[in-house]
């Protein structure tokens, strides 16, 4: 059972998706211990047109970057997960360097460290050699890398459904149960010309 994660935010495009796993996390009565970098302050004021105090008064606890006296900053403090999303190509260089000069690093070299579920949600494209390695790094590491990719399969209708789809995805690397997932092959309306009644002896 998911109890106490640390949610990281920087400065990439996409704060929807962590705004709003922050809105399901609360509602799912996780405690989360939140991060936003000063970038990631801007993408948010800009993205969302909202200030910092409004996605921290989703979170449990926040802390400045700076503050390395913060409890996420010692593997001590026991978490269950820790997300970096979005992750700015910086932020991901940090990781798979080890190079811990804010606490979101600090912080998501520690649940490499200790051996805890870290989920990026890397940012950018196209994207260089060198942001590919890292990436490479970080998952022989450990890590789960999950770009916010869209699932046209399901057909979204819409933007926001394109997030939650996402968001979905988000709260299933944690195992934090959620309606917002789908099971391809579960919606007749979607995929009962392909799914066999019967098993298909022609194979
Ligand atoms: C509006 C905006 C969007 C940005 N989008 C991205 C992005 O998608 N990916 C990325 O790696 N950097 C992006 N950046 C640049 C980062 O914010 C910048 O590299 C910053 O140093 C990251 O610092 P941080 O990881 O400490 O937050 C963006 C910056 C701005 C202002």
């Amino acid at each position: 059972m998911i109890r106490r994660i640390a949610v990281l935010v920087t400065g990439a495009s996409g704060a929807a998706f962590t705004y709003r796993f922050l809105q399901e996390t609360k509602k799912a009565g996780v405690e989360t211990h939140l991060v936003v970098t000063k970038p990631g302050g801007m993408v948010i004021k800009h993205e969302l047109g909202l200030g910092a105090r409004e996605v921290e008064q989703l979170a449990s606890f926040s802390y400045s970057e700076r503050n390395f006296m913060a409890p996420i900053a010692s593997g001590s403090f026991r978490l269950d997960g820790v997300l970096v999303a979005p992750c700015s190509m910086k932020t991901l260089a940090g990781i798979a360097h080890g190079y811990e000069d804010n606490l979101v690093i600090r912080c998501a070299s520690i649940a490499l460290k200790e051996r805890w579920k870290l989920v990026l949600m890397p940012r950018e494209t196209p994207l260089s050699t060198i942001q590919i390695r890292n990436m490479l790094t970080v998952s022989e590491a450990g890590a789960i890398v999950m770009p916010p990719l869209p699932q046209f399969y399901f057909r979204p209708v819409d933007v926001s459904e394109m997030v939650d789809m996402t968001v979905g995805k988000m709260l299933s690397a944690f195992g934090i149960e959620t309606k917002l997932t789908r099971e391809w092959g579960t919606d007749p309306a979607q995929t009962s010309e392909y799914v066999a009644q019967k098993p298909d002896v022609a194979l």
